[in-house]
């Protein structure tokens, strides 16, 4: 939510575009994709899961491409196409979308799934006035959070927050968090501490 105020913050506008989410089935791309499509923008998820086309089209995106066309060393300067992004991935794809931001266009980054490495020039904030706006909800103040909150009570479609949430019992949160790290969990595992 953090990320999509942002976008908002900077002017960017539903029908102006695409907006590339990274990271898209997991827990952060899962929510900024149903946040951004009930708002009305165009969004295109990029992942490396191939066979969860179908979940992200129901949580709203238009398109699908796969991770490994931004996760590669790419130019500093590359041919335009998202006015906005939600980027969870860091490094490489962050480079990669930054360099593919459109004039003006703003990119939100919140995550270093791929690396905390940033491998960019200046040049698509010199030549194309992108902004690059950093996001962090840990020490986020007050205000900031309420305002996330009464937005996500509004825009988050309860029903696709369900689809993203899988709940596990104590005893196989060991198991899920082998399969986290394997990359076969989408979106969010909620471990029941209690029967
Ligand atoms: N700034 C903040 O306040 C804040 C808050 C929450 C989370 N975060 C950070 O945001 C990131 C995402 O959090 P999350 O909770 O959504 O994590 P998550 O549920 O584990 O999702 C991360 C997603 O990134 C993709 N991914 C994983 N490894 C990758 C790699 N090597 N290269 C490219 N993509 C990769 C996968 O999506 P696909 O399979 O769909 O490609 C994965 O589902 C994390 O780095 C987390 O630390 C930051």
């Amino acid at each position: 939510m953090l990320c999509v105020l942002a976008l908002e913050d900077h002017g960017v506008k539903p029908g102006s575009g695409e907006v590339l989410v990274t990271g898209a089935t997991g827990g952060v791309g899962s929510v900024a994709i149903a946040l951004l499509a009930k708002l009305g923008y165009t969004v295109v998820a990029a992942t490396g899961k191939a066979s969860e086309e179908a979940y992200l089209k129901t949580l709203g995106a238009s398109s699908v491409v796969d991770r490994a066309t931004l996760s590669a060393p790419g130019k500093p300067f590359q041919k335009e196409r998202w006015v906005g992004v939600v980027d969870a991935v860091g490094s490489h794809t962050l480079a990669n979308a930054l360099a593919q931001t459109r004039y003006g266009g703003v990119v939100a980054a919140c995550g270093l799934a791929q690396g905390m490495d940033l491998p960019t020039t200046v040049m698509p904030f010199i030549l194309r006035g992108v902004t690059l706006v950093g996001i962090d909800s840990v020490m986020a103040p007050l205000s900031k959070r309420q305002r996330a909150w009464d937005r996500l009570a509004r825009d988050l479609d309860p029903t696709l927050l369900e689809t993203m949430v899988l709940e596990v019992p104590l005893q196989d949160s060991v198991a899920q968090a082998a399969a986290l790290m394997a990359g076969q969990v989408r979106g969010r595992v909620v471990v029941r501490i209690a029967d």
